[in-house]
């Protein structure tokens, strides 16, 4: 295990660009190789969560290569997928196991799905138990909830269902089970969450509409290959832009962000806060917004956050507590029980290290409350093998009186491997 030892700053300044969408990324690969002919994808995420995918559809016999800038996928249609010689393995990534589950569901073959600890630990009835109601029949540990996760391939019927959660990842796992089932397959959920599926599989060519509060697709009708642009993933810069706030005197230029609305909590919640976040260049990668943010420090003030907000910032809540935690005044966050099954417990995780960290906080089930205060102290972050929890305690260590440690900080790559070199070379120490 590796730690690092993180600095504190006296400025964020520079341009940087970020990796692509770890989400659309996915989506590329999964939507390219069920789609008839190539489809090139520019931008893609080398991430180990999205190199999972790639090598899952590759022993599938889709064949795909890398020219370290553009990716080929030689796509096969709808139904010319193989079955798996092995166990397919997601590594840490939850959007991997559910939405190829879901795929999985309407094949004629069958197959094994399992990941690392940490995924092995994390609920899977809330798409196996849909997907069972369209007639898949997949089993797992744990009554069922929990991989390794096997797939008898099924024929399957379309249905309505009503999402408890506010989950991308439930929403396209059983959009992807539609495309194989007879008739028409409707998801609807509390509020909206990322909408990546429905935007690629329109821009792919499915029989897809879009409602107020729901999603339905028509199953099929074959895809065809397409060219795709990956936006730079907002959830990546949201810790560049909370680092710049944060640090006095700094000025950020974050280059062809993905800006769709359902990403752009985090922006919603900083500008409340009294960020001071300018979008810049507006433009369309693939029917996808994307932006430049200028960002400059900014003292914030601690707000409430809840409702339709959490699942459009869902995976910003790590570095958004490390902002309530420099904010004036005390900063109520609720409605985000979600978190809780995340990589790791994330609320559980920044209470803890947070509070290592001089800061005073109420944890609540669904959510925590946390007072600001000036500085935080320097301290040693437990990063439970959470990549967003490693990368936001390195950017609270920049606003810390002295040098900090995170530990076991090799997750970071699952999303951004190049993040503590991007870090270091906008700080200035
Ligand atoms: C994702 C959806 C979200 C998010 C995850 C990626 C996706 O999960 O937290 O990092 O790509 O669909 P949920 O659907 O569980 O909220």
């Amino acid at each position: 295990m590796q730690n690092l030892t993180i600095k504190p700053a006296k400025a964020i300044r520079g341009e940087i660009t970020v990796p692509g969408d770890k989400s659309i990324s996915h989506r590329s690969i999964m939507f390219g190789s069920i789609a008839r002919g190539t489809t090139t994808v520019r931008g893609f995420l080398r991430g180990e969560d999205n190199l999972a995918t790639l090598n899952a559809f590759r022993a599938m016999g889709i064949g795909i290569e890398d020219d370290g800038e553009i990716l080929r996928i030689e796509g096969k249609g709808l139904h010319g997928l193989s079955e798996p010689e092995d166990v397919l393995d997601c590594g840490n990534s939850g959007t991997s196991m559910r939405l190829i589950t879901g795929l999985l569901a309407g094949q004629r073959f069958f197959s094994v799905l399992t990941g690392d600890r940490y995924l092995r630990r994390r609920p899977m009835t809330r798409v196996i138990e849909p997907l069972s109601r369209m007639g898949g029949c997949i089993f797992g540990r744990a009554g069922g909830d929990r991989a390794p996760l096997a797939v008898v391939g099924s024929r399957l019927t379309g249905i309505v269902h009503e999402s408890g959660v506010a989950s991308a990842q439930v929403k396209s796992a059983i959009l992807l089970a539609g495309l194989y089932a007879s008739g028409e397959t409707e998801v609807r959920e509390p509020h909206l969450s990322r909408d990546h599926s429905e935007r690629m599989l329109r821009h792919f060519g499915a029989d897809i509409h879009c409602f107020g509060g729901g999603v339905r697709v028509r199953g099929g009708r074959e895809l065809e290959g397409r060219d795709i642009m990956v936006p730079g993933d907002i959830s990546s810069a949201a810790f560049f832009l909370v680092a710049a706030t944060i640090v006095p005197g700094s000025e950020l230029l974050i280059r062809g962000v993905g800006v769709n609305p359902t990403r752009t909590g985090i922006l919603d919640i900083l500008g409340r806060m009294g960020a001071d976040i300018q979008l810049l260049n507006p433009g369309d990668a693939s029917g996808e917004p994307v932006a430049d943010l200028l960002v400059r420090s900014a003292r914030l003030k601690g707000i409430e956050i809840g409702g339709e907000l959490v699942p459009r910032a869902i995976d910003e809540f790590p570095v958004i507590c490390v902002a309530a935690s420099l904010a004036e005044g005390n900063t109520v966050i609720r409605d985000a029980r979600e978190l809780r099954v995340k990589e790791t417990d994330r609320i559980a995780a920044m209470a803890e290290n947070l509070r290592k960290a001089g800061v005073e906080l109420v944890e609540t089930d669904d959510g925590m409350e946390i007072t600001g205060r000036e500085t935080l102290l320097r301290s040693f972050t437990d990063s439970r093998g959470d990549h967003r929890i490693a990368m936001s305690m390195l950017v609270a260590g920049l606003a810390a009186d002295g040098p900090g440690e995170v530990s076991d900080v090799e997750c970071i790559a699952t999303s951004f491997p190049d993040f503590s070199c991007l870090l270091e070379r906008v700080s200035l120490h």
